[in-house]
């Protein structure tokens, strides 16, 4: 794909480009909790989003896009970045780009990728953190990682209209070889853990679906912690968020919210409690509570933070049901995407059949399998 990319934007531009590279990512566990600064546990992988980017000396930007055999270009004087196409996001992170005080020339672009669609692996979150780092690449703005990470996040909540957390740009800029980042969404540092799964391996099963109200649904459990946040200050004035209250408060947690909010306020509480807990777990090579933990955390998203669909309930489901499985749950926002599973080598074989079996049966589908190799953040090839 790179080579792709780069013989693409050569053939288009005639010049020769310079290569950014920014990752997808899976979450080992901590889903929902990012945007209540809770902890998250997420880690860069192999496919991702690379862009080829040079100066053109106009005051157009041009671009391709390779994903939909598509031109665009934009005055960079004026422009209006809309949701719903591939280019806002190049218009967006120039645009807040701008509004922090960089000065962006015209430039040409191609966008190639090989990160599979609708996986829910932050495909949105690797494009602008890709385009970020070719931009800062090409016109030496010595941009920090976090700030990319952050511009990322900004330009999905302005011009994509999701109000997601920071975990999936910080994950695509900072991922490490082999290891998971048990990041703090507060003070967005992290802590590197290396992934060590002896005789074990992480395969995602994709659902192939992904269900139209998941936009919503996403902004709506984020409000719906807000309002907990808020009534529970009454009682609690030094929290700020969600992640400020244990385990060991839920009981009174209870008695304060109503009947509609405590359990979605109760997945947060537990969830990151269970993302410290799966770290340790995973410290000290502990991978069958690991695996409990991942299970655990499926129940907490499927029932009480209602964001499964029955087909990520039923690969779950099913998964557990195969010896040599540790752990299954749906990974990411929900409402479709994938199942992120910790499975016994020996007993690949027999879990894929096996689920390819039930999803076939209850959907008509066959499932895909998607093996991950935990790899490097962006950077500039
Ligand atoms: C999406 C969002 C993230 C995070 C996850 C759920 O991927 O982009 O910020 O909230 O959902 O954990």
């Amino acid at each position: 794909m790179l080579h792709h990319t780069t013989q693409t934007f050569q053939s288009h531009f005639s010049t020769i480009p310079l290569i950014a590279f920014a990752p997808g990512r899976i979450n080992l566990i901590g889903e929902h909790t990012d945007y209540q600064e809770g902890f998250v546990f997420p880690a860069a992988v192999e496919n991702g989003i690379w862009v080829a980017i040079q100066k053109n000396e106009l005051k157009v930007c041009r671009l391709y896009s390779l994903d939909f055999d598509q031109e665009f270009k934009f005055d960079l004087e004026a422009f209006s970045p809309k949701k719903g196409h591939w280019a806002t996001y190049v218009m967006g992170m120039v645009t807040l780009l701008n509004q922090a005080g960089y000065s962006i020339s015209g430039f040409d672009m191609v966008i190639g990728g090989n990160i599979p669609v609708g996986a829910g692996l932050s495909s949105s979150a690797a494009l602008s953190v890709a385009i970020g780092t070719a931009l800062s690449g090409l016109l030496d703005l010595k941009i920090s990682k976090k700030s990319l990470a952050l511009y990322a996040q900004k330009s999905e909540h302005l011009f994509a209209g999701v109000k997601c957390g920071i975990m999936d740009p910080y994950a695509s800029a900072f991922g490490i070889k082999d290891k998971a980042l048990l990041l703090d969404c507060r003070t967005t540092t992290h802590e590197e853990v290396p992934v060590i799964l002896e005789g074990y391996s992480l395969l995602l099963v994709n659902t192939k679906v992904k269900h139209t109200l998941a936009d919503t649904a996403y902004n709506d459990r984020r409000e719906a912690c807000e309002e907990s946040v808020s009534i529970l200050q009454t009682s609690y004035p030094e929290i700020k968020t969600l992640r400020d209250l244990g385990p060991g408060e839920l009981e009174n947690v209870e008695k304060i919210l109503p009947k509609t909010l405590f359990p979605k306020a109760k997945h947060i509480i537990t969830e990151c409690n269970r993302v410290h807990e799966a770290a340790l777990a995973l410290k000290s090579g502990n991978l069958e509570l690991f695996g409990t933990l991942l299970k655990s955390s499926h129940h907490s998203l499927s029932n009480d933070y209602n964001v499964s669909c029955p087909e990520l309930d039923l690969l779950a489901e099913k998964s557990w049901e195969v010896a040599g499985v540790l752990g299954s749950r749906m990974m990411g926002g929900g409402f479709g995407g994938c199942t992120i599973n910790l499975v016994k080598n020996a007993a690949l074989d027999t879990f894929q059949l096996h689920l390819t079996e039930a999803y076939m049966k209850a959907f008509g589908k066959i499932p895909e399998f998607i093996p991950i190799n935990i790899s490097s953040g962006a950077h500039l090839i």
